[in-house]
């Protein structure tokens, strides 16, 4: 009888618990296609959201103001939070919000190595620390990196067209410059260091795309099926082995590198870590500073009109600085600042930002309920066409971000900065370590390619290519070619 009473007091507890649960999330409104009762609908739900994710976004953000939402992406449902509650949550400790387990559950990370790169946060700790502050001695590298690989592409372009891929240019330009500073000049050149990081990244996504509709505890055991081919272990064991020697001599009491190589080999990690953490940075550096500088050069060719001044303005800071490439050029740049953030925030390549997983239950400050284990982001891109942060916020306006002399409005509205209304760089406590060099990088390279060419689309290209809608995020046009006309 005991047995019988403690029994249905549990099921009660367990019933009275899942209303409670219930009830708390349907008090969620609902944005695009639901999943439906017992989830009968997911599949179409996740395809709806796949195709017009980004539009639904901006719907959910326009028609709920102020409010949470939920949507049903491409990955699994998200909890869209409303921009007033960014302060409460910004900060939060990885105890109650973290953005590793989002990265873990998306990119299948202990598949693809993210699980060993990503333990300690050290990785983020080096782009953090010891790259941002090397900035000043970085630059003058960058540019002899930029002029030797946009040496090698521009001799390339045949002279019939002189068209150049954006996406091919921003992306060599992007990964040579980012492999010499992050493991010196000579290792970035030697011994197919380049082809390592190209490979890495196809090969992991295609790991992820076959692994991910499979349940988390399945996955080790369909994985030898469905990966017979699986060429990741040789690209990391390649990695593994490239970096083991520079490793140990960055361990030498009298070493004097000072990449970020030299940072990470000075912590007590295996060479598979590290080759992992270095490969791992710069894929993610790559692939987000090649689209926003492709999507910055469509603007320009869109907008021709900022060229010319912006040219001036490169010509100038150099300069003053003895016509040496140096922090203080890139520094000085503010209209290609203010150009870069407007082109970043028209484009906004994520649909969601700030994207975290409820590590405990959250309770937000109008009652919302958030349960353990919930993915939620903010709707960065709705965001950014709102005017109640931006005046007139779908025109594009390069100056935007700068006063009537010219220099920029507040350190927060320069390209690197996090001004209300902007999750482009993410915020709070997991804010973009790399801001800083992606912004330096930015600069240098289309203040480089100005000064030497004037830029178009193809003659009878009036409009910049739409890009691929892909799971609430724009990815640019990999096609487009762009004239070169060099300058007298
Ligand atoms: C225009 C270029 C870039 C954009 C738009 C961008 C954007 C972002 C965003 C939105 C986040 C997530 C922040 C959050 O959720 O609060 C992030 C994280 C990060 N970014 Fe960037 N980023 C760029 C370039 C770079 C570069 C060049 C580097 C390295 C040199 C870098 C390194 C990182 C790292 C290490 C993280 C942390 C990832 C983690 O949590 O494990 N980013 N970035």
């Amino acid at each position: 009888m005991e047995v019988i009473t403690g029994f249905t007091v549990c099921l009660a507890a367990l019933v009275l618990g899942l209303l409670a649960t219930f009830s708390k999330r349907t008090k969620w409104i609902r944005v695009g296609r639901s999943p439906g009762p017992f989830g009968l609908n997911t599949k179409a739900a996740k395809k709806d959201f796949e195709q017009h994710g980004r539009a639904l976004l901006r719907e959910g953000y326009r028609k709920h103001k102020d409010k949470n939402f939920v949507v049903q992406s491409a990955n699994k449902a998200v909890l869209i939070i409303a921009p007033k509650f960014l302060q409460e949550i910004r900060m939060l400790p990885e105890t109650k919000l973290s953005h590793a387990q989002i990265l873990m559950d998306y990119w299948v990370s202990e598949h693809i190595g993210g699980d060993l790169a990503m333990e300690g946060a050290l990785h983020i700790d080096a782009v953090r620390g010891p790259l941002t502050r090397s900035l000043k001695s970085q630059v003058p590298i960058m540019q002899r990196e930029y002029l030797r690989t946009s040496g090698f592409l521009f001799s390339q372009v045949p002279k019939d067209t002189n068209q150049i891929n954006v996406h091919n240019f921003c992306y060599a330009t992007v990964a040579s410059i980012t492999s010499t500073i992050f493991i010196g000049e000579d290792l970035a050149h030697g011994g197919g260091w380049d082809k390592i990081v190209m490979e890495y990244f196809p090969v992991a996504w295609g790991i992820r795309t076959v692994l991910k509709p499979w349940p988390r505890a399945l996955r080790p055991i369909v994985k030898p099926f469905l990966l017979r081919d699986n060429q990741l272990e040789a690209i990391l064991q390649k990695a593994e082995s490239f970096l083991e020697e520079p490793i140990r001599r960055r361990r030498e009491p009298d070493n004097q590198d000072v990449d970020i190589l030299k940072f990470l080999s000075d912590y007590d990690s295996s060479p598979r870590k590290i080759a992992l953490q270095i490969v791992g940075i710069i894929t993610g550096a790559l692939n987000t500073s090649t689209h926003a500088l492709m999507q910055a050069i469509y603007h320009l060719c869109i907008h021709p009109e900022y060229i010319a001044d912006i040219r001036a303005e490169a010509s100038e800071a150099l300069a003053s600085e003895g016509g040496q490439w140096t922090y203080e050029v890139v520094k000085k740049l503010h209209l290609l600042d203010s150009f870069l953030k407007e082109s970043l925030r028209l484009f906004a390549p994520e649909g969601m930002d700030i994207t975290r997983m409820a590590t405990s239950s959250i309770t937000l400050s109008d009652g919302t309920h958030i349960p353990r284990g919930t993915s939620i982001a903010v709707a960065g891109e709705a965001m950014a066409l709102d005017p109640a942060f931006y005046r007139d916020p779908e025109t594009f306006d390069g100056r935007r971000f700068l006063k009537a002399d010219g220099k920029p409005l507040s350190p927060e509205r320069e390209f690197h900065g996090i001004e209300p209304g902007n999750a482009m760089w993410g915020a709070g406590r997991l804010t973009c370590p790399g801001r800083h060099y992606a912004s330096a990088l930015s600069k240098l390279i289309i203040a480089n390619l100005v000064l030497k060419y004037d830029i178009s689309f193809p003659e009878g290209q009036t409009e910049g290519p739409a890009g691929t809608p892909d799971d609430g995020n724009l990815v640019p046009d990999m096609a487009q070619a762009i004239v070169l006309t060099e300058r007298a």
